[in-house]
């Protein structure tokens, strides 16, 4: 792993950590939307949500509400890379009954313990949920057989070697597999020097593409793209909705 990356991964490694000890969630004392709120506005449904308890959202990052897109999908299984608590696949457990295993995998053990504790106190779940620690900027292969669809949720835009992080997950992908991703897109450049700070990565800018750069990236793996949807447009970035196959 080269220094950049292996420094990225300690300092976000970090920071979720000390956000997974935080009880109320992150920043506090800071006037942004979290836990059930957040989730709401980003239109998780409300009466899944409200069918548990509160505690379960304090330490949720999503920067979409993946569900209505996944139920679209259909998978059977799915692998969620920087899943943090596993909230999306434990929601996903509750809406798409076919499912037969999903697999979690994130830096922080802080945030899957949460996820963990949230499975020990509800024992009537049946689908499979097996969470793993690890860091994606050094990700080759898992104990994990293909899935169906690969899940990134605000994780993508963390990972420094974005064209090595393909070719991983095509090799992890079944033939009609698709990856999921949510993050944000690049509609301008950033300042020169920008990316190159550790600091303006850690809120998923400064690791942002474009959609070109994110072509590239993908085809480099033998991999394309099925279709963007703009979310939100906060120039300069996009919110997006990105769907990716096998060729
Ligand atoms: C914005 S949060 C999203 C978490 C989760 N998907 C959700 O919706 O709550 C980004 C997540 O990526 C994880 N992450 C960041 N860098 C990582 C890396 N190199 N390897 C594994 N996970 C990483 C963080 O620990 C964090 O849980």
């Amino acid at each position: 792993m080269d220094e950049f990356s292996a420094r990225l991964s300690r300092t976000l490694r970090q920071m979720y950590n000390q956000i997974s000890e935080c009880e109320s969630g992150l920043l506090k004392p800071v006037a942004i939307d979290r836990g059930l709120t957040l989730l709401k506005k980003l239109g998780y449904p409300v009466s899944l949500l409200e069918s548990l308890p509160p505690e379960n959202f304090d330490h949720a990052f999503p920067l979409a509400n993946p569900l209505t897109k996944i139920i679209e999908l259909d998978p059977k299984t799915i692998l969620d890379l920087g899943c943090g608590t596993a909230l999306d696949l434990f929601l996903c457990t509750r809406l798409l009954p076919q499912l037969k295993h999903v697999y979690g995998i994130d830096a922080s053990s802080g945030l899957l313990d949460k996820g963990r504790n949230r499975l020990k106190n509800i024992p009537e779940q049946t689908v499979g949920i097996t969470l793993f620690e690890a860091d994606l900027n050094q990700f080759s292969k898992y104990d994990i057989n293909s899935v169906d669809l690969i899940l990134m949720n605000g994780s993508f835009n963390l990972i420094h070697n974005k064209a090595k992080l393909f070719q991983t997950l095509s090799g992890l992908l079944n033939n009609a597999g698709q990856i999921l991703i949510y993050d944000f897109l690049l509609t301008e450049s950033l300042p020169p020097g920008f990316s190159d700070e550790i600091d303006n990565w850690l809120w998923n800018i400064g690791g942002a593409l474009s959609a070109a750069e994110l072509s590239e990236a993908v085809s480099s793996a033998g991999l394309e793209i099925i279709s963007i949807d703009d979310l939100e447009r906060i120039d300069p970035v996009a919110r997006c909705q990105i769907l990716i196959a096998k060729k």
